[in-house]
């Protein structure tokens, strides 16, 4: 039997942010742009392209800037059609198409990943629906990395996280997949660890802020005690499921940005202006012209 198709995304953004501080103390991490569009945007492009039709965010008192993203903006619109300038009026008209729909839970305390997806059980309902952490950013050549989770979902029925290889020396940053009967990108999960010391992960395949859950995973989340850090941890839920269902671990075709770090935001940015069409030329002239000789011997300095 084909399984329901997916077409709730969840996108817990009730975090504070601290990596940072300050530039997050009063606006949301999930809406620093990179290059024009701020992360929250890629991630509902990325849902939205993968035929998703419901955007859930899980949010809190200090996100307004999230909802207001996404909703009509009448004097900027009025504003912008004054000054006929057409072509950024259809860019902020169009932040969603027309028959998506936003829908916004508070998260009233930040009590961790798995509570937020648990806030968003009554919109989920009996249904399976998408996860997706807006601060990893994934740049993929054609179809994005939901639209191909979404595909082996579709062909397999059970929850399907998305991993990539780390180092080593970082398990302790993600949630560790134990992976067996690896068969090209797919392989069964027989254990999910939340942050494990790298003396004690059974791999370093990491799950990536992409996941495709069933709805079955409501049952553990309500029932799991504090875990890692003292928060309700989605990956411990999914360590309970793995008791009564098959869960996968797909390894995605892409390129990950951790935008949750200074590092990581700073490499998409670079990368992700070398790929925009108005800027490209200008962009590259520039680093060339004033790194790349310098770079080359070393010598780059503020003063130089
Ligand atoms: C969360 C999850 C973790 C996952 C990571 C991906 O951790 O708890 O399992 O690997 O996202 O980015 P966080 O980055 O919120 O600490």
């Amino acid at each position: 039997m084909k399984p329901k198709p997916v077409k709730k995304a969840v996108f817990p953004v009730a975090g504070l942010g601290t990596r940072f501080l300050p530039a997050t103390k009063a606006s949301p991490k999930e809406m620093l742009p990179v290059v024009d569009k701020p992360l929250i945007q890629y991630a509902a492009e990325e849902a939205v392209n993968a035929g998703i039709d419901e955007l859930i965010f899980v949010t809190s008192n200090s996100k307004r800037a999230i909802p207001d993203h996404f909703d009509k903006n009448f004097q900027l619109e009025t504003e912008l059609e004054k000054k006929g300038k057409t072509d950024i009026l259809k860019v902020v008209q169009n932040i969603v198409p027309a028959n998506v729909t936003c829908v916004y839970i508070r998260q009233a305390e930040a009590l961790g990943l798995g509570h937020a997806v648990l806030c968003a059980q009554r919109v989920v309902g009996n249904n399976p629906f998408a996860v997706i952490l807006a601060d990893d950013l994934i740049n993929t050549n054609e179809k994005g990395v939901l639209e191909q989770m979404i595909s082996v979902y579709d062909e397999h029925g059970c929850s399907i996280l998305g991993v990539e290889e780390v180092p080593p020396a970082e398990t302790d940053k993600y949630g560790i997949v134990d992976p067996e009967d690896t068969n090209g990108r797919i392989s069964h999960v027989r254990q999910i660890v939340e942050k494990p010391a790298p003396e004690d992960a059974r791999s370093n395949m990491a799950v990536v802020g992409r996941y495709i859950l069933n709805p079955t995973i409501f049952n553990h989340l309500e029932n799991i005690p504090s875990g890692a850090g003292g928060e309700i941890q989605l990956t411990d839920a999914i360590e309970q499921l793995l008791y009564d269902e098959r869960v996968l671990a797909y390894r995605f075709e892409g390129k990950r940005y951790d935008c949750g770090s200074k590092l990581g935001y700073l490499q998409a940015t670079v990368e992700y202006a070398l790929m925009h069409p108005e800027l490209r030329e200008e962009f590259l002239e520039y680093l060339e012209m004033e790194f790349g000789q310098k770079l080359k011997e070393g010598k780059w300095a503020i003063n130089d």
